[in-house]
């Protein structure tokens, strides 16, 4: 990591990223075009100060490392490597350790790449009449097959096997490969036997790993999946996901299904735009990587009791991601390779485009699942929508969807923005992804001089402790690692602070710094008397609360006639007052 600290010293992060983006400064900042989404008007910015880049479209962000990492899909050793070659730095011995992971990773994709020949040449030959013949009957021409790599496995199960040991594997190397199983006795046999091969790919078109389907009815279980791997981590993947991000960027939407064929059925009926989780519940990840090449996330699951429900639980995730949902759902119980194979691309496309966003789904789910004829019921149905509702960070938009629930569940409009409230107020408490408006100003004001003015922190820092900003919520835990990075380093600088946070700190503490078009606060003067102005406001104000507090508890003694504590007290709120407010509490 340390070698990694000092090569993002040494790199200058406008000049990398100048490179893929272009970019134009404005004022301390610089300004472009998002690579990772599409997008008209510029919301990447870079900044030098800070060496982070930001998108705040698309909420992609981070140092030169990561932009290296995601713009050209290499892994963090990788990105480093070729950073450092670049700028002429020497590597250290720790990266050999590297290089070796690069060479067992680069071991895993030959591996991989070796199976779905073999696999594919089963399917090619005499053996693979059978599977062809299925193929065929679910329509999936030999075309289709080719492009999407479907191979098959061999029944005997040891063809994978005998080749990689042939191909001089180690057995280490084949034991982490996924594609074989150890024996008892020693030497390996095949994982996959006998079954119809998906090759699945990482988001640059690289093979990770297998499903397998089962071809005949009986077979358990109907598709077998490649165990995690150093490639295979399937919460990080998306089925279809490279070829899929090109026609999601141009339609500026991006179809999620719940199957290979589905994807495999829509693919073929020219709708591209389509991915789908290998097997998982959706991961906040796999919304990450859809949200990175399209907006709007329609979902097409199976028509069945559970595609509906699977759908239900994947909203909530996907708006804590900003995307935009729409929910397709097709009738007559056919899933969406069967749909578009019955009726063909132009009425499958029709009712793509006509698609209702999520809220209208979910609360038509809403009437089916409550009497909504009585006030019970319409109460159940608001509680099942809110949390979805709750989470529209835009109040408008909110308060529009609460128009819309209100007539459509016929619960009087009162009652709904009552309910949108009371939510409104959970959310404040509950989230850490805020718009950095909704920061209050002093805090932000105070976190931004500590982490720019060095010579304030003496003064600074101690007031977390004693003002309570540790307990604020959301920038309270960026308060509580500046206090604790200053204990320890006191000319700390923005990584150190940006390390010791989790995701949620990060991401706020990025908006802080990268997030206001405001020039004003860049000019540190500004930052630095603004600071002072607000520990000097806070002081005073707790100040005044105490001394409010102290009457008060005079007079309450007052009443119960307890003269001793009054005068106690009373003589407490001179002390405050002739020492100028300025004592401790
Ligand atoms: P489906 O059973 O709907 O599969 O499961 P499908 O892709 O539509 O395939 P066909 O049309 O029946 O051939 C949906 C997804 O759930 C995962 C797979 O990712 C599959 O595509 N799954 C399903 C498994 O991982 N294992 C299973 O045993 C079944
Ligand atoms: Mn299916």
């Amino acid at each position: 990591m340390d070698f990694a600290r000092q090569l993002k010293a040494s790199v200058d992060i406008v000049g990398i990223i100048g490179e893929d983006v272009r970019l134009t400064k404005i004022g301390k900042r610089y300004r472009g075009l998002c690579p990772f989404h599409t997008e008209k008007t510029p919301s990447f910015y870079v900044s030098p100060d800070t060496q982070f880049y930001k998108c705040f479209g698309c909420q992609a962000g981070g140092d030169v490392i990561k932009f290296v990492m995601e713009i050209r899909g290499l892994t963090f050793w990788e990105a480093v490597k070729l950073l450092a070659d670049r700028h002429g730095i020497p590597l250290p011995k720790r990266t050999e350790q590297a290089d070796e992971e690069a060479r067992q990773r680069e071991a895993l994709y030959r591996m991989n790449e070796i199976a779905l020949d073999l696999f594919r040449g089963q399917l090619r030959g005499p053996q693979g009449a059978a599977a062809r013949a299925y193929l065929a009957e679910r329509k999936v021409s030999s075309g289709t097959a080719e492009q999407f790599g479907i191979g098959l496995a061999d029944r005997a199960g040891s063809l994978v096997a005998q080749r990689l040991v042939r191909e001089g594997f180690t057995p280490e190397q084949l034991e982490t490969s996924g594609l074989v199983i150890e024996r008892e006795q020693g030497g390996f046999f095949d994982r996959f036997r006998g079954r119809l091969m998906f090759p699945i790919h990482n988001e640059v078109g690289k093979i990770v790993g297998f499903a397998g389907r089962a071809l005949a009815k009986e077979d358990e279980p109907k598709y077998l999946n490649s165990p995690e791997t150093a490639l295979y981590k399937k919460q990080l993947l998306l089925y279809n996901l490279h070829r899929a991000r090109e026609a999601a960027r141009k339609q500026g939407r991006i179809i999620l299904v719940e199957g290979y064929m589905d994807v495999i059925g829509l693919h073929a009926g020219g709708i591209h735009e389509v991915v789908a989780s290998c097997g998982t519940a959706l991961t906040h990840q796999q919304v990450k990587l859809m949200k990175r090449h399209a907006d709007v996330i329609v979902v097409n699951f199976d028509p069945d009791t559970a595609g509906s429900n699977a759908a239900e639980r994947s909203i909530v995730m996907m708006l804590e991601e900003k995307a935009h949902i729409r929910m397709l759902e097709l009738d007559r119980d056919l899933d969406p390779d069967e749909y578009i194979q019955q009726f063909g691309s132009e009425v499958y496309l029709d009712l793509l485009n006509k698609a209702p966003t999520y809220y209208l789904w979910l609360a038509d789910r809403a009437r089916k699942k409550f009497d909504t004829r009585t006030a019970e019921g319409r109460t159940q149905a608001m509680q099942f929508l809110l949390p979805a509702v709750q989470k529209i960070p835009d109040r408008i938009e909110r308060a529009g969807v609460a128009d819309d629930i209100s007539s459509f569940l016929g619960v009087e409009r009162g009652l709904v923005l009552e309910q949108f409230k009371r939510a409104a107020t959970d959310r404040r408490e509950k989230t850490m992804r805020v718009e950095p408006a909704a920061l209050p100003a002093a805090d932000v004001m105070l976190l931004k001089a500590m982490v720019l003015a060095p010579d304030l922190r003496a003064e600074l820092v101690p007031a977390i402790g004693q003002l309570g900003l540790a307990e604020r919520p959301r920038v309270g835990t960026i308060f509580q690692a500046i206090a604790g990075v200053y204990r320890s380093n006191p000319h700390f600088v923005y990584t150190d602070v940006e390390e010791r946070l989790e995701e949620n700190g990060r991401a706020l503490l990025h908006q802080m710094f990268l997030a206001d078009e405001d020039h004003e606060a860049d000019n540190l003067e500004a930052v630095r008397a603004n600071a002072l102005n607000c520990l000097r406001k806070m002081e005073s104000d707790r100040e005044q609360a105490r001394m409010a507090d102290l009457r008060q508890r005079v007079k309450e003694a007052q009443r119960v006639g307890d003269m001793n504590l009054a005068l106690k007290l009373m003589s407490e709120i001179d002390d405050s007052k002739r020492s100028g407010g300025r004592t401790g509490a």
